[in-house]
């Protein structure tokens, strides 16, 4: 059951502080801020700051009431949701602060993050996949319909993502010459397709300055106590990185996919966290079919023709999503603004904050293995597909 200051607090977040935030971007709007904020709204940060401190306060006090994972959770998101917000409006700011001004808020965060096994501060589980909606309305920055626009697309992609996830791990135990591997691959691709449907859409419609300089600066680095954490992003869930796993385009033998993989263990939720550990240990798909090639009569096999063909669709797909990611979403709405307005050179431009040519470089590198792409110096799946490609289309 959740304590009376718990309620309070959601009732909050979810009333007076997504006002309090629409009221300051309306009034940068107005102002014709950018990037910079200062001296614009002040009254309205402090009253912000002042209400969730107070909330914040009268939680720590009352001390761990066991409230058991799922209010935990719910609770972190909340004091999370007002530590980015705090961010946001430059109330903190970690180049300049040694630990987080916050230090109520920090101390109930690092409670809560410890005893729950998660990062302390909100992750993209509190904004999608477990954002609870009461009478229509989850919970958000704001009440403005990018910010909404975004959140839905995003929530709808991830589990679109998710679903395909599943799809591949139901096909372990058949194996890849059982016939109804044959359907789970084709539920695969039709998600995938839904990724690529609703990315276009995202593309199509959202705001790209509305998106640049109202909605991506809740999602900076801050700091929690004295540590900085880096921003949520729509990839914090297990399932894209089981799809990487299952289908063998990404190995968790890779320093640089490893590295990726151990980053973001504590931004997903502790059962999230067991499916990919688990994954890590299993071969992939792609390894099964190779194997299957050392036998030329089982190539010509018709569940083989039938299965690897279906597997190599998978891989294509997945491949689209990532280069449509990179190209298209990160392209229009992060790297092109940023660039017009003279601030690639920031360092918390981006969720994980590194300068942004740093992010982008790391990013084409995970899109060039999603996508299997023949890259000099980077050791992707290229050849494998290639030697599987020629065995279905030869036989
Ligand atoms: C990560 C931008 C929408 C899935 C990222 C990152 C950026 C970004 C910049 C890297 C985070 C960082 O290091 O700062 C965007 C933009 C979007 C968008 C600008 C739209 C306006 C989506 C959608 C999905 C998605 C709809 C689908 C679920 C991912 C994934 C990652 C990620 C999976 C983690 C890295 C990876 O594994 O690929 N995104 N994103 N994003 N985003 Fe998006």
């Amino acid at each position: 059951m959740r304590t009376d200051n718990s309620r309070k607090f959601d009732h909050w977040i979810r009333n007076d502080f997504k006002q309090l935030n629409t009221e300051l971007e309306l009034a940068y709007q107005e102002a014709g801020c950018r990037d910079t904020i200062v001296g614009v709204g002040e009254k309205t940060k402090q009253t912000l700051l002042d209400e969730g401190n107070l909330h914040i306060r009268a939680l720590l006090h009352e001390g761990n009431t066991d409230e058991g994972f799922d209010n935990g959770f719910d609770l972190l998101g909340n004091v999370g949701f007002f530590m980015a917000a705090c961010r946001r409006h430059d109330l903190t700011e970690p180049s300049r602060e040694r630990r987080s001004p916050l230090t109520d808020a920090s101390a109930l965060a690092m409670q809560l993050g410890a005893s729950l096994g998660v990062i302390p501060r909100f992750a993209s589980a509190h904004l999608e996949t477990h954002n609870r909606a009461l009478n229509g309305n989850y919970k958000s920055f704001t009440n403005l319909p990018d910010e909404h626009l975004f959140l839905e697309y995003n929530t709808r992609g991830v589990f679109a993502f998710i679903r395909a996830s599943e799809a591949l791990l139901h096909s372990l135990p058949l194996g890849i010459s059982h016939p109804v591997t044959h359907d789970l691959l084709l539920a695969a691709q039709a998600d995938l397709k839904q990724v690529i449907a609703n990315n276009r859409a995202l593309f199509d419609t959202l705001d790209v300055d509305r998106f640049f300089y109202a909605v991506r600066p809740y999602y900076k680095p801050h700091r929690v106590g004295l540590h900085e954490y880096r921003g949520a992003n729509a990839g914090d869930f297990a399932g894209i990185n089981v799809i990487d796993l299952l289908l063998g385009l990404c190995r968790a033998d890779d320093p640089y996919y490893s590295q990726l993989l151990v980053d973001k263990f504590l931004f997903m939720r502790p059962d999230d966290q067991l499916i990919l550990r688990d994954c890590m240990r299993r071969r992939s798909l792609l390894d099964a079919f190779l194997m299957a090639l050392d036998d030329p009569e089982a190539t010509r096999a018709a569940w083989f023709q039938r299965n690897a063909k279906a597997f190599l669709d998978v891989c294509a797909l997945h491949g689209e999503t990532a280069i449509q990611h990179h190209e298209l979403l990160i392209a229009r709405f992060i790297e092109h603004p940023a660039h017009r307005d003279g601030l690639d050179q920031q360092s918390d431009l981006t969720a994980s904050g590194p300068r942004l040519d740093v992010m982008l470089r790391g990013l084409k590198k995970l899109c060039d293995l999603r996508s299997a792409a023949n890259v000099d110096g980077l050791s992707t799946r290229f050849a494998d597909l290639q030697r599987l490609r020629e065995a279905v289309d030869h036989a």
